[in-house]
């Protein structure tokens, strides 16, 4: 029994509470010795108090304050005073008093520390990640962590308001293809055979409304095997969402509605009611990504028409082979971009693909150095054609449209980080919509769904879609937010003939279809409702709200960018037992098993 069980937690006590004799539990977060007053910060999730040890102290009390050391767990017991007028601290909750510790037991010490707890340590991120339990302790992580809470909290009350049913679907699931690798679970019963982790629930969500449940959300852990990046977690989580006898406009408006829910209640943020909208060709024309940052208003604009009968051969010749050429005009920054800062921006742009990145300045005299020279006859209706004034600079590429818009996309982004263009206390968030349902995979020849295959195509490439799969677009939305995508969906294919077709286009046998989702198919046959969905990604999305740049920052235990668990070294080593048991046998393992019997082999020759 902890007799200095805590009457109070370290954020609540004020000026009111001043006499009462308290007992705070917590760590400590401060020790000083200020000409033998001690000065000890408690901390605990809920606040800091200052605890003193005033100079009349019980020695005894005055040795223990010199032994509790940075993050020693302690109970102190003493009576709340007002502190002198002088030594209010406007910056803390309880910054008006002051304890005046009667009695200190020490809980539990603490080693020397890796790291100090703070939220300007700036230690090593894996440093960070093995000491994930004290990392924890720092105000940022439980700003963020409290973030997290709050936004599944009103994300889970605004949808049970409108009738959704939170429902949990398997993490052991069928394997079946849907853009990543699966994670897999090996069958000890079953030798030979694996579950699957679900990249998402998406095949149950889609059962669950043949199953008529309507309205269905879960707060759900997907796991993808894909290489870790800033925004990629191997197991992230989805508010995933999926709905009956609904279309598009049903579930945008829902996802505005319970986003600007979620702003309102966590961050005291207003959104607009209704979010902007841009169709996946005008994103990738005018903004060169099809997650486009509006945080910054640079457009990508079209000089083909000038291109073509201009006298830089680069342009004219890629105009009359089919492509494109687009450019950017960055205002009042020709002085800035100097010659090697224009080299910086060309890589940016071959990254993409981009042979090059022409440009031209705006001089005292017009038109001048890059490419200028070869324009001099189009002076006037370059000027007047792209509003460009002294001392811009205009940035040009020429190539296929797709590498064009993808590499001016990133001389874009560049542009917004180099000018200092982007506001960050803003929160941009935009619709693309109308996204091709396919697109053509260079390396094996075929058509790849561009998001997953069962999305519907738009109701006029129906009849078309199986000869030309190219133009076909799909009842397909994404959200993005500050350049992210935050979310992604569509209205499902329910009928299914069109399924199959579907499965068809993408390689998919009607033999590999049976294999994979007959189990979906077959229930498509019993009376499926039209349905559509989406979901958020729910790290990405408190990652921006938080204002962090990665998504292990709003994540309790994350893996590291390798994709490995620095706090429990996982994934680790498997116990020979256990692998004999699942019928295992790792490849390493066989080479070694192979090089044993070949060495026995060798020892039967010997013998013979
Ligand atoms: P999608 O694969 O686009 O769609 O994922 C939806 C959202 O989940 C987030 N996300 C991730 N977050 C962190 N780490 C990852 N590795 C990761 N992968 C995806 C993104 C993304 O927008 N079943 C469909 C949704 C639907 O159609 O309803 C799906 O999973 O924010
Ligand atoms: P060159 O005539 O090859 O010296 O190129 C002149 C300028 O045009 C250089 O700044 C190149 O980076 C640029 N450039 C070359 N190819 C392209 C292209 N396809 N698109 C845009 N700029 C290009």
């Amino acid at each position: 029994m902890n007799e200095l069980k805590r009457t109070h937690t370290c954020g609540e006590l004020s000026g009111s509470d001043s006499g009462k004799t308290i007992i705070l539990n917590g760590w400590v977060f401060k020790n000083r010795n200020h000409g033998g007053i001690h000065f000890i910060n408690l901390r605990d999730r809920y606040g800091v108090s200052q605890v003193v040890i005033d100079e009349d102290a019980s020695d005894k009390l005055k040795e223990l304050a010199d032994k509790v050391k940075f993050e020693y767990c302690i109970a102190v017991k003493g009576k709340v005073r007002k502190r002198p007028d002088e030594m209010i601290n406007p910056e803390m909750t309880t910054g008006e008093i002051e304890i005046k510790a009667e009695e200190i037991k020490i809980l539990s010490e603490c080693e020397v520390l890796p790291f100090m707890v703070d939220e300007k340590s700036n230690a090593k991120e894996d440093l960070r990640l093995k000491y994930r339990f004290l990392d924890l302790r720092s105000e940022k992580m439980k700003q963020n962590i409290k973030l997290r809470h709050d936004t599944a909290l009103a994300v889970r009350q605004y949808l049970s308001s409108r009738d959704f049913y939170e429902i949990e679907t398997p993490t052991f699931i069928k394997s079946t293809p849907e853009g990543a690798r699966d994670f897999i679970v090996p069958s000890r019963l079953f030798p030979g055979k694996a579950f699957a982790l679900p990249q998402s629930p998406q095949i149950y969500k889609q059962l669950l409304m043949v199953s008529g449940m309507d309205k269905y959300f879960q707060i759900a852990r997907c796991y993808r095997d894909e290489d870790a990046r800033g925004d990629r977690q191997p197991e992230f989580t989805q508010i995933d969402i999926e709905m009956s006898f609904v279309d598009r406009e049903d579930i945008l408006s829902l996802t505005e509605g319970m986003m600007a829910n979620v702003f309102d209640k966590t961050l005291s943020v207003k959104l607009p009611e209704n979010f902007r909208r841009l169709s996946y060709h005008e994103a990738m024309e005018s903004y060169g990504s099809d997650k486009p940052d509006l945080r910054f208003d640079i457009r990508i604009e079209d000089f083909s028409e000038t291109a073509e009968t201009c006298g830089f051969s680069v342009f004219k010749d890629t105009v009359s082979n089919g492509g494109t050429v687009r450019y950017i005009l960055a205002k009042g920054c020709a002085a800035y971009y100097s010659r090697k800062k224009i080299t910086e921006l060309e890589d940016s742009a071959k990254v993409f693909g981009a042979k090059g990145l022409a440009w031209m300045k705006i001089g005292e005299t017009g038109l001048e150095g890059g490419i200028s020279k070869f324009f001099k006859d189009q002076e006037k209706e370059i000027l007047e054609k792209t509003g460009a004034e002294k001392n811009d600079l205009l940035l040009f590429v020429a190539d296929t449209w797709k590498t064009t818009c993808n590499s001016l996309g990133a001389v874009r982004s560049k542009l917004g980080k180099d000018l200092n263009l982007i506001d960050e206390s803003k929160f941009e968030f935009v619709w693309i919509l109308d996204f091709p349902l396919f697109e053509w995979n260079e390396d094996e020849n075929k058509w790849d769904p561009a998001h997953h295959m069962f999305s519907m195509p738009q109701s006029q490439y129906l009849e078309t879609m199986d000869k030309e799969p190219g133009p076909v677009k799909g009842d397909l939305y994404d959200l993005v937010l500050n350049g992210y995508e935050i979310a992604s969906g569509s209205i499902r294919v329910h009928d299914p003939e069109i399924q199959k077709r579907i499965f068809s286009i993408v390689g998919f046998s009607e033999k590999d279809a049976e294999n994979k989702f007959g189990f979906m198919l077959n229930a498509f046959k019993y009376g499926a409702p039209p349905h559509g969905g989406i979901a958020p990604g729910l790290d990405r999305l408190v990652m921006l709200m938080a204002g962090e740049s990665s998504i292990r920052e709003v994540i309790a235990f994350p893996k590291n960018t390798a994709g490995v668990s620095p706090l429990d070294d996982s994934p680790s080593e498997i116990e020979q037992d256990q692998l004999d048991e699942l019928g295992i046998i790792f490849k390493e393992e066989k080479k070694e098993e192979v090089s044993t019997v070949n060495r026995a082999e060798n020892r039967e020759e010997e013998v013979l």
